[in-house]
């Protein structure tokens, strides 16, 4: 199975923002305490790259991505580090087609149909929704992927333990990525705990909601 195909399989990313990577190994364990062995670290703090060598250091089956990725230099580091797969905000050729090269996994982030046709102008067929929920949320995703057939999405903005199954039932959905199991609150207090029980609790919704959505 490959990376992307994987992320499908999990429903759900957690998406990290680390000021602190001495909470990395922390942080892999308590995800894969509740059974979520994924993980975007996104480069929106200098803490991104040494998290992401530590968690992979630590945990070899661990999943690891970046996000936030806004450049190839930037693309370069997380993968140098590590990270098995890339997610940017927004559609930049330039990083695409590096990563394509590079045969890593990449996720641009689209917010309109143009933006999609020049991703799967690049042969992707995985693209990241954002953000999600101020977008319009399930309405606009779905009038914009009836004319967008063969690509799934990964919303993310806006996604959390209430809405994410009402996002998953749908059959243009891959996963759903988001910040609320591994909140900057929850990290700045050592909640891993929590960390655990709310990564736990995605698993079971993406399982609820992919049984009503007639997926299993
Ligand atoms: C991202 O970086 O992908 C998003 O900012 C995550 O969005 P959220 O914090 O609303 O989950």
């Amino acid at each position: 199975m490959n990376i992307l195909e994987r992320l499908g399989e999990l429903g759900v990313v957690p998406v990290v923002k680390m000021e602190d990577s001495g909470q990395a190994a922390d942080l892999a364990e308590s995800l894969l305490k509740g059974g979520l062995p994924c993980v975007e670290i996104t480069f929106r703090t200098q803490a991104a790259e040494e998290s992401i060598r530590k968690i992979v250091a630590i945990q070899p089956d661990m999943l690891v991505g970046a996000g936030t990725v806004l450049s190839v230099p930037q693309a370069t580091r997380a993968v140098e580090a590590g990270a098995r797969f890339i997610v940017s905000p927004g559609f930049d050729d330039m990083l695409v087609g590096w990563c394509l090269a590079q045969g890593v996994p990449v996720v641009p982030g689209i917010a309109t149909p143009t933006e999609a046709l020049m991703a799967m102008d690049r042969g992707l067929d995985v693209l990241k929704f954002f953000p999600a929920e101020a977008l319009g949320g399930i309405p606009m995703l779905e009038a914009m992927s009836a004319a967008l057939p063969g690509v799934k999405f990964i919303p993310t903005g806006g996604i959390n333990a209430v809405n994410m199954g009402t996002w998953l039932k749908l059959p243009f959905i891959h996963a759903v990525a988001g910040s609320w199991m591994v909140a900057p609150k929850l990290l700045s207090e050592g909640a891993f705990g929590m960390v655990s029980r709310l990564a736990a609790e995605a698993m079971v919704n993406v399982k609820e909601a992919r049984q009503a959505g007639g997926q299993l």
